[in-house]
C-alpha cells in the first residue's frame, strides 16, 4: 500500500474497488449555488464507509476550486467523523470544485465536481 502515498489517488482509478469506495471523497453542491454569496458545499469521505479508529482513519479534507486551495478541515480520530461542511463564497459562475481527504494509512484521495451556478 505503500505505493499509495505516492499518488493523488481517485475512486475511478482504483485497483481495488473497496479501497477506492472507502476513500472517494463525496462533494455535495446545493442546486441554487450563485457567484458571490456563502454556499454550503458538503464532503463525506467514503460516504461513511471508511473505518475510524485511531489506526486507521481519515486525518484531514481540504476543499479546492479551479485547483487553489480554500481551506482545510483536521479530525481527531474515533470522535470525529470525516465529514464537513464548508461555506465557500465563490467568485465563477463555472468552477472544479475538488476534495482531498487523507487517510493515515492508504494515502491522499481525491474527486471533483463542475459546479455551474445559476
Ligand atoms: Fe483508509
Amino acid at each position: 500500500m505503500a505505493d499509495l502515498f505516492w499518488k493523488m489517488n481517485t475512486q475511478d482509478a482504483s485497483a481495488d474497488k473497496a479501497v477506492g469506495e472507502k476513500h472517494g471523497p463525496v462533494i455535495s453542491i446545493p442546486a441554487d449555488m450563485k457567484p458571490g454569496e456563502p454556499s454550503k458545499i458538503r464532503v463525506n469521505v467514503g460516504g461513511g464507509k471508511h473505518p475510524n479508529t485511531n489506526d486507521h482513519h481519515i486525518q484531514w479534507v481540504e476543499l479546492r476550486v479551479n485547483d487553489l486551495y480554500v481551506g482545510r478541515v483536521e479530525f481527531s480520530p474515533v470522535i470525529m467523523q470525516p465529514e464537513v461542511e464548508f461555506t465557500l463564497i465563490c467568485p465563477h459562475r463555472e468552477a472544479v470544485i475538488s476534495a482531498v481527504a487523507r487517510c493515515n494509512l492508504h494515502g491522499l484521495w481525491t474527486s471533483k465536481t463542475v459546479c455551474t451556478c445559476s
